[in-house]
């Protein structure tokens, strides 16, 4: 694109010159494979026909193989044989037993069921510590390659149609095999892939399908599993059918309607030209058509493509925003001689999205500052493989805080988080892993945007984090050439978007001179200078903070390896008071990204082994809040909101100290203890207030004023004995479909009913019934239960159960049971959760 700079033309079609403040065209589309509102059926459903997508998740066989030797390794590569003749590769085919594999459904992540190994070998590049001390790499050849197999059948009735197996992302080199055959190969870990089985097929018969997967090598410094850790689907489709990811739904809005452009690709993989049209359907949330277009047909040669255009329009359309995320759906069907031969369904949403230079973000033409947080992909008791439900989870619990959009730190998120943010009003951040425009670094990142631009909530593309030598380094001159062809790349497959990078720098040279809008990571003290002297530049912070601690303690302890719940920070980040006072204060900063929302497994920060955990999160593995989720509650979020911390229970340490902190939008507070006031402290503007208590049992109380009236009142309370254990579900009835879970809170509460906040007893579970147990976690970032088994302490006060239904319609039993033998006298708890069989489970490979 020569010399109009990615700037100029960035600048020009999503309205960032400062003059511009008016919303401009933004082009929305939407993401396939949804589920959840009404009108969004499943893959494989009747609307697509003759279109099949089959979830190809359940009844595979696992091994662990070897990485150093062969005959640990099924015999792989123990010759040459595996690659010399098409057909011979054993494993893969009817003769070979695997009943010595174990059974289990995908999605699987076999890293977080390995033991801990403590291994502080070699440097932070090399250490055991960015797997969270599972043993994962080359030194570790017996725990890092996994082999997955599985029988299926292909009915005689399709011959003659294109069958593809089609991977959401595996944790990472994968060699694919089917029915004897080599098919290909796959090596990072986070972009979908798939091949086309057609011609490998045996059909009205049995097939084999085999893959090794191999996590030796890692594409990060975090923890990133291993496995295929997410979905697999078997794809059925016409040899006339819809290019993967080309169809592109884009809107203007003007003079209260909204204008689309509609556009996609037809490929014919058949032997004969065909005479394709294609049908538009837009769809609202409920089902209605709300508009229809049609594209005349085109005559397509054998193994051609055809490009379609066609346009349509809403009147006055819901808006997607983080409040009311309204989507649309386009169902494109491909119809040749009057008949449909494919079709699919392309969710999207209407909104504009604008980076202003001098007053920050603007959605739908009005401000709204970022409150963002980075996420890695792993939870407590599943390690990187999360049920589909516990997506929409995690979503959730960041809206609890007002986090209104999250950073897929650091890649290409799983379609079912996309999905979440879409449905239920999250901004996105969307991250590619490597920066390179190499053709691997390229590819990655045209697959990121291909699948994703149509999803609204998705509103800066990134092209990396914090590289080095590409930024300020040796490579400076080649960073801003390599970040120049990628976000030239994103803006040709998506011209509606910025295009940005996570720059751990002053962002004044390298990578940072091909960028739309510039993002700092931590360093306070660059962004007043940049923007003072780059006014054109639009600023917002795309990695902020670094705040630790550990939930529910009150000291920084080394020789336990908890961090202080008052204010704990690594030495490059911010407290979040500190980064939020700064971000929050400066209207023409567009808010920025805390790290991190979740705890995650790796970068065990500060202490290394034995934590196996980072401590940045500012909820735990499991979701539980830390207390500095309430302060950016009290500051994201408009309705009053009051926490005072600690917790009361400081037996031995009366009449010491405690200093007593509250977190609150409100005015003013009042402290008290036992009754008698300690004073009133207003409370300044993104801001905190506290006291040092003189400790005595019983209860401390904040009453929080504004106008003059008590609008809000919090209390801890010195607790007597746990006594009782107590469960929670999340959702009381989920779906009987083999993949939705429940999330299930374990604590325990004393005689007066009152959870005690302090409590580490050991317990057990039972789940029986019409569901299993497939994750523990409590977000002690120290312990090394396995998040597998059937035990789990509680850690202050807290403990988390993933219990997932089998498929049955009926009733899930729940029991938790106190192991502790020290404590006796606690009581169990026990609880139904039930499940029922819905019309919308996706369809699946038998
Ligand atoms: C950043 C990096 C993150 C994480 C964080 C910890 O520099 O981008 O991935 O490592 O530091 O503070």
């Amino acid at each position: 694109m020569a010399d109009i700079t990615r700037r100029t033309f960035i600048l020009s079609s999503a309205g960032l010159l400062g003059s511009c403040l008016l919303p401009r065209a933004i082009w929305a589309a939407g993401i396939g494979a949804p589920r959840g509102p009404a009108w969004a059926a499943s893959p494989g459903d009747e609307a697509l026909a003759p279109r099949e997508q089959l979830l190809f998740d359940f009844g595979w066989r696992f091994s662990l193989g070897n990485g150093a030797d062969p005959n640990k390794d099924f015999g792989y590569g123990f010759g040459q044989g595996d690659f010399s003749k098409t057909g011979s590769f054993k494993i893969a085919t009817s003769a070979f037993n695997d009943s010595g594999w174990h059974a289990l459904d995908l999605p699987h992540d076999w890293a977080v069921e390995l033991p801990f190994v403590h291994d502080d070998s070699g440097d932070d590049d090399t250490r055991l510590t960015s797997h969270g001390y599972k043993p994962l790499g080359r030194r570790f050849p017996d725990t890092s390659v996994g082999w997955y197999r599985r029988e299926f059948e292909i009915p005689e009735s399709d011959r003659g149609r294109r069958i593809w197996i089609e991977f959401d992302g595996a944790m990472r080199n994968v060699a694919l095999f089917v029915n004897g055959c080599f098919i290909g190969q796959h090596d990072d870990g986070y972009t979908p892939f798939r091949f086309d089985l057609s011609d490998f097929l045996n059909y009205g018969g049995k097939n084999y399908v085999v893959l090794r997967v191999d996590a030796s090598f890692g594409d990060g410094w975090f923890y990133e599993g291993a496995g295929i850790y997410r979905h697999v689907w078997l794809t059925k489709m016409d040899p006339v059918h819809l290019g993967r990811w080309e169809s592109v739904v884009r809107s203007t809005i003007k003079d209260q309607s909204a204008a689309l452009e509609l556009a996609t690709i037809v490929q014919n993989d058949g032997e004969q030209p065909a005479d394709a049209s294609l049908e538009w359907t837009i769809i609202d949330a409920e089902g209605r058509t709300v508009a229809q277009a049609t594209s005349p047909a085109q005559s397509i040669a054998a193994n051609a493509s055809g490009h379609y255009q066609a346009t349509a329009s809403i009147s006055n359309p819901a808006l997607w925003s983080p409040d009311e995320p309204h989507l649309y759906a386009a169902i494109v069907k491909v119809v040749v001689g009057g008949s449909v031969r494919d079709g699919e369904r392309v969710p999207f949403g209407i909104r504009t999205a604008v980076f202003d230079p001098d007053h920050g973000f603007f959605l739908n033409g009005k401000p709204l500052k970022i409150q963002g947080t980075c996420n890695h992909q792993d939870h407590a008791g599943v390690g990187a493989a999360l049920p589909d439900r516990l997506q929409s989870f995690r979503v959730s619990v960041l809206q609890g805080m007002g986090c209104n959009a999250v950073r897929t730190s650091h890649n290409m998120p799983t379609p079912e988080w996309v999905e979440a943010c879409d449905r239920m009003g999250m901004l996105m951040m969307c991250e590619t892993r490597h920066m390179s425009s190499s053709p691997s670094g390229l590819q990655q990142l045209e697959t990121m945007v291909k699948r994703y631009r149509n999803s609204p909530s998705i509103i800066i593309w990134s092209i990396g984090n914090e590289e080095w030598i590409l930024q300020e380094g040796e490579m400076a001159k080649e960073g801003e050439r390599i970040a120049a062809t990628m976000v030239e790349r994103c803006h040709e497959l998506d011209p509606t978007r910025v295009v940005s990078a996570a720059v751990n720098g002053n962002n004044e040279q390298g990578v940072s001179n091909s960028l739309d809008i510039i993002g700092f990571n931590y360093h306070l003290e660059f962004p007043d200078k940049f923007h003072a002297e780059h006014p054109k530049r639009a600023v917002f912070g795309s990695e902020t903070s670094s705040a630790i601690a550990t939930r529910g303690e009150y000291k920084t302890d080394k020789t336990k390896y908890t961090v202080s719940s008052y204010d704990g920070v690594v030495p490059w980040g911010e407290s979040p008071e500190q980064w939020w006072t700064f971000y929050g204060s400066r209207d023409w900063l567009a808010g920025g990204f805390a790290w991190t929302g979740f705890d995650y497994r790796g970068e065990p920060t500060p202490y290394g082994w034995p934590s196996i955990s980072s401590q940045f999160g500012i909820v735990d593995l499991c979701g539980f809040p830390k207390d500095y989720y309430y302060y950016y509650k009290a500051w994201w979020t408009k309705a009053p909101s009051l926490h005072v911390f600690p917790h009361w229970n400081w037996a031995g340490k009366e009449g010491q100290q405690i200093p007593v902190w509250v977190y609150t939008n409100l005015d003013e507070v009042e402290l008290l203890l036992n009754g008698k006031s300690l004073g009133i402290k207003q409370v300044p503007r993104l801001g905190h207030v506290q006291w040092d208590v003189t400790y005595a049992p019983g209860v401390i109380e904040a009453r929080g004023r504004r106008n003059g009236q008590t609008v809000l009142v919090e209390r801890r309370e010195t607790t007597g004995p746990a006594r009782k254990l107590r469960l929670a579900a999340d959702r009381a009835e989920i779906d009987a479909d083999g993949q939705d879970v429940s999330m299930i809170t374990v604590d325990v509460l004393d005689d007066h009913g009152r959870p005690v906040p302090t409590a580490n007893h050991a317990l057990s579970f039972r789940v029986s019934g019409a569901g299993k147990l497939i994750g523990v976690g409590n977000g002690d970032p120290n312990s090394h239960e396995s998040d597998k088994g059937s035990k789990r302490a509680l850690f202050n006060g807290l403990a988390q159960l993933i219990v997932q239904s089998t498929g049955q319609a009926g009733a899930i039993h729940i029991e938790a049971v106190s192991e502790d033998s020290a404590a006796p006298s606690i009581s169990s708890a026990s609880l139904v959760v039930k499940t029922k069989k819905t019309s919308a489970a996706v369809k699946r490979v038998s």
